[in-house]
């Protein structure tokens, strides 16, 4: 893990110096955790969160599509960037100059596997959105040229957070063919062999810095929690998703292998969120095995609008079921950030006064 993130922080300080930071270019894949509206243009999908109390510590307190109270993780470290948190792919038509300056493709219940999901009846699966970028491509070319949107593409940094609904909403669903069909040890295998197809198509399209996130303990989230008979974290489900981070880690390193000029990145926080839900209080939190919304259940676990809020919504690590509150993701984007930092090459003595 050490050796990540002294490649991360070489790769980050990379980005700072061959972009000014206002020219970085950032495209986005994902699920729930940083999706910033997409979902909205998808007529049919029940994963949705564009109704109260979504967005209410967001600016203007609107629901805009985002699985928080206020901003998702990727907000802030584009913030902390110095850039703007890339638009939802669906708002983009052909044309617009903004799918020059970084898209995000994320959309809530997606997942490496094109069924995962599968119950919200719409979504963009990871393979959906990486034919969104390939489309995103080929309008690029449209504008500036085939020359200008190659050198783009290889540019930019793509950030990749995927796997969670692989697991929540399809594998640990009994009801769903996965969960029955498979051992974990072959699911795993489906995922990475997936998962490595899908990083591969983008090296392709010209995709070259790409930072992969791997899973948190998922069998602490609330949605998890309820299953066990005394609230506690679900040890299997955290041993598997360990397992998988294990295997990414490991197909990173392959891919950086063999293919030339490819700088992938396994940003692992497993342990540092685990150390959040585990020592609330040392972050300013009271409470982290249960939500504000206060939706714990095995199915569902939205924040509705008829849902009864925490009185004081800094307080809680959870805001539903399965995402974070926008004060856990503060404390999660800035450790990511001193994280990287603190494990750069120190810098020269100060002279001894
Ligand atoms: C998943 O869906 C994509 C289309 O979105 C398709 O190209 C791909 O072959 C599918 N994969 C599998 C394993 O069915
Ligand atoms: C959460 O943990 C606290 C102790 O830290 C305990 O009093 C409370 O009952 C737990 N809540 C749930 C929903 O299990
Ligand atoms: C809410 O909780 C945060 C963190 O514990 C605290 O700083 C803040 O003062 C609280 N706000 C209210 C209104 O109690």
């Amino acid at each position: 893990m050490e050796r990540n993130l002294a490649v991360l922080m070489m790769v980050m300080a990379m980005m700072m110096s061959t972009s000014s930071a206002s020219s970085l270019v950032t495209f986005i894949f994902g699920d729930s955790l940083t999706e910033v509206g997409n979902n909205n243009y998808l007529q049919l999908s029940l994963a949705k969160s564009n109704y109260p109390y979504y967005g209410i510590d967001f600016a203007g307190r609107k629901a805009t599509g985002r699985f928080t109270n206020g901003r998702t993780i990727g907000d802030i470290i584009s913030a902390k960037l110095g850039i703007p948190s890339p638009p939802p792919y669906l708002s983009l038509s052909p044309t617009n100059d903004a799918i020059l300056k970084g898209v995000n493709y994320a959309s809530g219940g997606a997942g490496i596997l094109n069924d995962t999901g599968l119950y919200f009846i719409q979504r963009l699966s990871f393979d959906d959105q990486i034919k969104g970028f390939e489309k995103t491509k080929q309008w690029m070319k449209a504008k500036i040229g085939d020359e200008a949107a190659n050198k783009l593409c290889n540019e930019a940094v793509y950030f990749i957070g995927i796997g969670s609904n692989d697991y929540v909403n399809n594998f640990l669903q009994p009801f769903l063919a996965a969960g029955q069909q498979y051992t974990h040890d072959e699911f795993v295998e489906l995922l990475i062999s997936t998962l490595s197809e899908q990083l591969l198509r983008l090296y392709q399209l010209g995709a070259r810095k790409m930072v992969f996130h791997g899973l948190g303990p998922l069998g602490c989230i609330p949605s998890q929690r309820v299953k066990s008979s005394r609230r506690q974290c679900l040890s299997q489900v955290n041993q598997w998703v360990q397992q998988f981070n294990s295997k990414v880690n490991k197909l990173i390193a392959n891919l950086n292998a063999h293919l030339p000029s490819s700088q992938l990145i396994f940003a692992d926080t497993y342990q540092e969120v685990l150390d959040l839900i585990e020592n609330p209080t040392a972050y300013g939190f009271k409470v982290s095995n249960t939500s504000c919304c206060n939706v714990d259940t095995k199915l569902g676990g939205l924040c509705l609008p008829n849902s009864k809020l925490c009185s004081n919504r800094s307080d809680y690590v959870f805001w539903d079921a399965f995402h974070p509150s926008d004060a856990a993701n503060v404390v999660l984007a800035q450790h990511f950030f001193n994280t990287i930092f603190s494990n750069s090459p120190s810098p020269a003595p100060l002279p001894s006064s």
